[in-house]
């Protein structure tokens, strides 16, 4: 059971080859190495006993993953998480986002449609919804206007699986995930930002081993309990075990339409303070921060209706917040004292 996992050696891609390997699947990764390291696929196998194949390409080119499919026909399945995901970055650099985001998908799906390969599961995000009008969100929700490139990137794309299912044979699951942070138990693998973090649990753990001078919380006067945003975080070892639940629903044909939507989230909300509490008390370190302005284009509060994905999908996160900062603590510490 060969499985292709784009953005393998990535944050979210790492995780999902370790549960893929664990449940006994064989993976091909494919990475074009442009936002991880070639060195997580030793520390995969690590963890797994089992080295993962790979190819460093960009799938943006339509002729090598053409060749690559080929070569690969017997894959049952593909996982796409490579993709640029930066959203301020995406504001500033439009057409990267559209190009890499978009072309990669496209490719995928001719060459997938080329050499009759019909399952894909595909990474998007809860960013589709914007600030809902009803919480939790459903998977129903009306699609609100993007605001950035990178949320419309992942409106279009899911656009375009819809569109291509029609008229191939092509099935699809799209993830909506809502905020992944957090660790491998072991951690040998973990979240990797290049340069300075964006988001909150990567910048929270570089403030507290001391890279970062103070985290900066956007906003304390949301119209929220402790006037902080509110998000849905989920560990990522639950998000990487969702993936493996729906290519397993793929491959058994337990799927009930040619594409399929899941809201994978915990169900929970919690404000930035209270994320910060928790790292504080699961880590014993205390926290440098300072209430800024609020982030232009940040929502207000989100979480996720998971009745869905619990009882269609078969799954659901089984981790708290605690153990979500503390393992991100744990990945931090891990190095801070080795080369990745
Ligand atoms: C963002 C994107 C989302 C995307 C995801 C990918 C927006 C509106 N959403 O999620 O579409 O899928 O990144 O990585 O851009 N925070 C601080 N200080 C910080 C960092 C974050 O207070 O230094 C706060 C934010 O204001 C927010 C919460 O922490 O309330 C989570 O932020 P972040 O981790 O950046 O994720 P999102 O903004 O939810």
């Amino acid at each position: 059971m060969k499985i292709l996992v784009t953005g393998g050696t990535g944050y979210i891609g790492s995780h999902t080859v370790v549960e893929l390997q664990n449940k006994g699947y064989e993976v091909i990764i494919v990475d074009d190495l442009s936002n991880s390291s070639i060195d997580v696929l030793d520390n995969i196998t690590k963890i797994t006993g089992k080295k993962p194949l790979f190819e460093q390409f960009d799938l943006t080119d339509r002729e090598k993953t053409e060749a690559f499919f080929k070569k690969n026909n017997d894959l049952k399945g593909v996982i796409h998480f490579a993709a640029s995901k930066a959203v301020g970055e995406s504001v500033e650099f439009p057409l990267k986002y559209y190009r890499n985001n978009l072309l990669s998908l496209i490719n995928i799906l001719q060459a997938m449609n080329d050499t009759g390969i019909s399952n894909i599961v595909f990474s998007s995000s809860c960013t589709v919804y914007g600030q809902p009008d009803n919480l939790p969100v459903k998977e129903d929700a009306p699609i609100q206007k993007a605001w950035s490139p990178y949320g419309n990137t992942k409106q279009i794309s899911e656009e375009i699986i819809n569109d291509i299912s029609n008229v191939s044979g092509i099935c699809s699951i799209l993830l909506r995930y809502f905020n992944p942070i957090g660790a491998h138990e072991s951690a040998v693998i973990g979240e990797l930002p290049l340069g300075v973090p964006n988001s909150l649990m990567p910048y929270i753990t570089q403030t507290a081993i001391g890279k970062r001078q103070f985290l900066r919380v956007w906003g304390n006067d949301y119209d929220t309990p402790d006037g902080t945003a509110i998000r849905d975080y989920l560990h990522v070892t639950d998000l990487a075990r969702a993936h493996v639940t729906a290519v397993e629903r793929m491959l058994n044909g337990r799927m009930k339409q040619k594409v399929e939507v899941f809201n994978l989230g915990t169900g929970n909300g919690f404000s930035v303070m209270q994320v910060i509490e928790s790292f504080e008390r699961t880590t014993g370190v205390k926290l440098n921060y300072k209430i800024m302005e609020r982030r232009p284009g940040d929502i207000e509060k989100v979480w996720a209706d998971t009745t869905f994905a619990n009882q269609e999908l078969g799954w659901k996160a089984e981790k708290g917040l605690d153990e979500m900062t503390a393992s991100a603590w744990e990945w931090e510490k891990a190095i801070a004292g080795r080369r990745i």
